[in-house]
């Protein structure tokens, strides 16, 4: 079972034919709206990857149909709160070559109580996952009750402050950080990446693919080569697949290749949550299209 503390936003997304310069005022090509934030697109991934996730966080009573669509999904919903406040949302660009850049308003994501994460965490047994990332208030007091327990604390550091990961690192079995945001972490700990003080660490390395440390192994895997549309959510997407995997138990290696399959389906189409790509899909495409090396 994984317990994932995490965010929970409409995503408002425009595609533009390039990111608007200071200034400018730029029509965009097309817009959608859906669900969308690192949190949730986590707790969908794992659903859509067969796994259990029990999701904790909070939205106010705007956007309902935000706890359908992750209940739709698989997802247990009870440790999301309805709040006096708005929902977190999100203004995402997306340009011709599908990156992103992204405006968030945090709203209710960061009002979740101490109480609410308390009982949501009473079903919890010890060797469970607690996921976590950024766009989310409590981290520290979550990650510390969830280690009290016996719970496997995974901590995606996104959106990446140093000082957020510097006081979480007492509670993280896993870190999920990219290139440079490692190099931060070393520079504020004054350590070299291999010292970075957590049992597993998975560092996503752009066009060089991914590295995982796990204890005393090393693992690498490739990117799938895909032509982009839009990479919005798609290391939530390889987060949640991760997790799920290596909660059912599947081997490191196996996790990732999985993991990396689904980011590489979730960024050929539009969109956050709704993109996230189903098991057999992901399973198909790897047996369609191996990477490169691994
Ligand atoms: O990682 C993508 C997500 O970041 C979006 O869904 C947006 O809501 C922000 O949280």
């Amino acid at each position: 079972m994984i317990f994932n503390l995490g965010s929970i936003n409409i995503d408002h997304i425009y595609n533009v034919p390039h990111f608007p310069a200071p200034g400018e005022t730029l029509l965009s090509d097309s817009y959608s709206k859906g669900l969308g934030g690192k949190g949730a697109n986590q707790s969908i991934a794992i659903a859509r990857a067969g796994g259990q996730v029990v999701h904790i966080g909070a939205i106010g009573g705007d956007a309902l149909w935000t706890r359908e669509i992750l209940a739709e999904a698989g997802a247990d919903i009870a440790g999301i709160a309805v709040l006096k406040s708005a929902t977190g949302h999100a203004i995402i660009n997306v340009d011709a070559k599908g990156e992103n850049n992204i405006v968030l308003y945090d709203g209710a994501n960061v009002l979740v109580s101490e109480g609410q994460i308390s009982a949501a965490l009473a079903s919890a047994k010890a060797g469970d996952w607690f996921l976590l990332q950024n766009e989310v208030n409590n981290g520290p007091f979550a990650a510390k009750l969830a280690r009290a327990k016996g719970l496997k604390v995974a901590y995606v550091a996104a959106p990446f402050e140093v000082g957020k990961v510097k006081n979480m690192m007492p509670f993280v079995d896993l870190l999920s950080v990219n290139e440079g945001e490692a190099a931060m972490v070393c520079e504020a700990l004054g350590v070299s990446e291999d010292e970075i003080p957590v049992e597993k660490l998975l560092i996503t390395r752009g066009s060089a693919g991914i590295t995982y440390r796990d204890g005393a192994s090393r693992y690498t895997q490739a990117a799938f080569e895909v032509e982009p549309v839009d990479t919005t959510g798609a290391g939530d997407t390889f987060m949640g697949y991760f997790m799920a995997q290596l909660d059912a138990g599947k081997a490191p290696q196996e996790a990732l290749r999985m993991a990396a399959a689904a980011a590489a389906l979730k960024v050929t189409k539009k969109g956050t949550a709704g993109a996230i790509p189903l098991l057999e899909d992901v399973a198909g495409f790897i047996r369609s299209s191996p990477p490169k090396s691994s």
